[in-house]
């Protein structure tokens, strides 16, 4: 229980650190008025430019794989590797849903954050595994043909959900995972799934302004409509 209540803490406390809103305000921007009001890369690209966007995507990635090398690190020096082998995405994955809950809804900005995107893939990242080019053709695949991102965004998660089972149930891409219990796995594959509803919930302004054609277009390569 308490490295669960560990991994989110920390989670959370990194999640906090909210890229878009510091970005925007070094430019002068409350990047939480304006365009569609996310604390996130596509906003930021939409508003300040792809540069921009790439920064606040980085800063958002590399916070939660900053989260999940720390929890890691001190679960490795309390329990010894060969635990932490067996327990290694377990803590991934409790970190990554602890970082998304802190980008989401960061209490110092009254809980009004982004939409966690941005923080899922850079643990997909942290997990190393060869489905990581497999989110990204999930993600890029709908996004270069309808130019939304939301769209892009809810392919990749749910493409993060069906490959953590996959992962789960074959070992395919990491042993680690053969030696993790039984029990583990599946609390592992319910968090996913709690962070899969999370995020199409997060994006339900958007589902609806997709299923009515009034979604907003993302261009990487020329002026964005805020
Ligand atoms: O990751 C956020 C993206 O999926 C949607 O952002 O600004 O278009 O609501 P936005």
């Amino acid at each position: 229980f308490g490295v669960r209540v560990f991994c989110l803490v920390v989670g959370y406390a990194f999640g906090m650190f909210q890229t878009a809103v510091l970005y925007g305000r070094l430019k002068g921007v409350d990047i939480r008025k304006v365009g569609s009001g996310n604390a996130g890369t596509t906003n930021t690209l939409r508003v300040l430019g792809t540069k921009a966007g790439f920064i606040v995507l980085f800063g958002d990635m590399i916070k939660c794989i900053l989260a999940i090398f720390l929890t890691g690190f001190v679960f490795k020096q309390i329990f010894g590797s060969e635990v932490y082998a067996s327990y290694n995405y377990f803590l991934k994955i409790y970190t990554a849903a602890g970082c998304v809950l802190g980008h989401d809804f960061p209490f110092f900005l009254k809980f009004k954050g982004g939409k966690g995107i941005a923080v899922t893939s850079g643990y997909i990242i942290a997990t190393g595994t060869p489905f990581v080019l497999v989110g990204l053709l999930a993600f890029l695949v709908p996004f270069n043909i309808t130019h939304y991102v939301s769209l892009g965004s809810l392919c990749l998660y749910t493409c993060f959900f069906i490959q953590l089972i996959v992962e789960g149930q074959t070992g395919i891409c990491n042993m680690a995972i053969n030696v993790m219990p039984q029990g583990v796995r599946i609390e592992m594959y319910v968090v996913a799934f709690l962070m899969t509803v999370l995020a199409f919930y997060q994006h339900r302004t958007n589902i609806q302004k997709l299923l009515s054609g009034n979604e907003r277009k993302t261009y990487l390569f020329k002026k964005n409509k805020i």
